[in-house]
């Protein structure tokens, strides 16, 4: 596996590929990867003949007061795990890689739709700092598919939209959410809990499937949710929401819609966010 960290390198592996005709996938990580990443990358390469994966912890996507100094940065152990799950290019961009003019004086997307809600109401400007970044990283690898996990399944809609939106010619593929053996979601930031913290982690799986019970036992969602709530409080939570949404259009579901519903969870322990969801009716 190679690594490059400059544009022009990028598009010279990039047009040797395409002369061959062979095909091109994306998986955009901000590193410190995980099974849950490399989960992407083996759904990549089974997608394309050629799988990039791009690590960069994207300043414009970090409000104020977030981590985004801290953010774990492990490059060597990332390029090795990638390397053993067949990625062929680790894209390593700087800063004035991707925002040659600098992040305060770049171009800028704005999410029009679906970033008003959940995450997006806690975290103002964040997924337009997604969608700058990831429209930006379409743009460098040209890529014919690019792979997103369903962890983050409100950036994945938003991302969906952008690619429709903008009309990037691009396939965007679903991965699962991948898990640690009790339940809780792999994430980077799961590192930063200590060893209580980590045990009452597990509470965000535990209390969305007993919603999923709820839901299937046809309890009101108003009922559902409080409960929810209730349950992560008790696990020591400060609970940002715990909300029973459309898949679609991440809007509330009218009066006795069923189908295509999904509960989502954000909540605090100490200092460290967490987030998780499931789809109803499904798992
Ligand atoms: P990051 O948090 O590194 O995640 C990179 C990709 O891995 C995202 O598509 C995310 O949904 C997926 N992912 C994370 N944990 C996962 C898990 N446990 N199972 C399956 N997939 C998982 O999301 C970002 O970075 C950034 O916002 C990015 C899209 C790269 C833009 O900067």
């Amino acid at each position: 596996m190679d690594i490059v960290e400059t544009l022009p390198q990028l598009r010279a592996r990039l047009d040797a590929w395409r002369a061959q005709g062979e095909s091109v996938a994306l998986v955009p990580t901000m590193g410190n990867l995980h099974a849950g990443h490399f989960a992407l990358v083996e759904q990549a390469r089974a997608a394309c003949d050629r799988v990039v994966a791009s690590v960069f912890v994207n300043p414009t996507q970090f409000g104020p007061g977030e981590d985004f100094e801290r953010y774990p940065r492990t490059p060597q152990e990332d390029a090795e795990g990638l390397a053993a799950h067949g990625c062929s290019l680790m894209y390593l961009p700087g800063v004035g890689t991707l925002y040659p003019f600098g992040p305060d004086r770049s171009h800028r997307l704005s999410v029009p739709a679906l970033a008003d809600v959940l995450c997006g109401a806690h975290r103002p400007g964040h997924f337009d700092g997604v969608v700058t970044v990831v429209s930006r990283l379409f743009n460098h690898v040209q890529p014919d598919v690019a792979v997103f996990g369903e962890k983050d399944f409100q950036q994945l809609r938003i991302l969906e939209r952008m690619a429709e939106d903008l009309g990037y010619p691009v396939r965007i593929l679903r991965g699962a959410t991948v898990r640690e053996e009790d339940g809780l979601a792999m994430s980077s930031r799961n590192r930063y809990l200590d060893n209580s913290q980590r045990g009452q982690a597990t509470a965000i799986r535990r209390t969305l499937l007993l919603a999923h019970e709820a839901w299937t036992a046809g309890q009101p969602l108003a009922a559902i949710e409080e409960e929810g709530v209730s349950r992560l409080r008790e696990a020591g939570f400060t609970v940002d929401y715990l909300e029973i949404r459309r898949e679609s259009d991440l809007a509330r579901p009218a009066a006795g819609e069923r189908d295509g519903l999904r509960i989502f969870a954000a909540a605090k322990l100490g200092t460290t966010r967490l987030i998780d969801n499931l789809a109803l009716g499904f798992e």
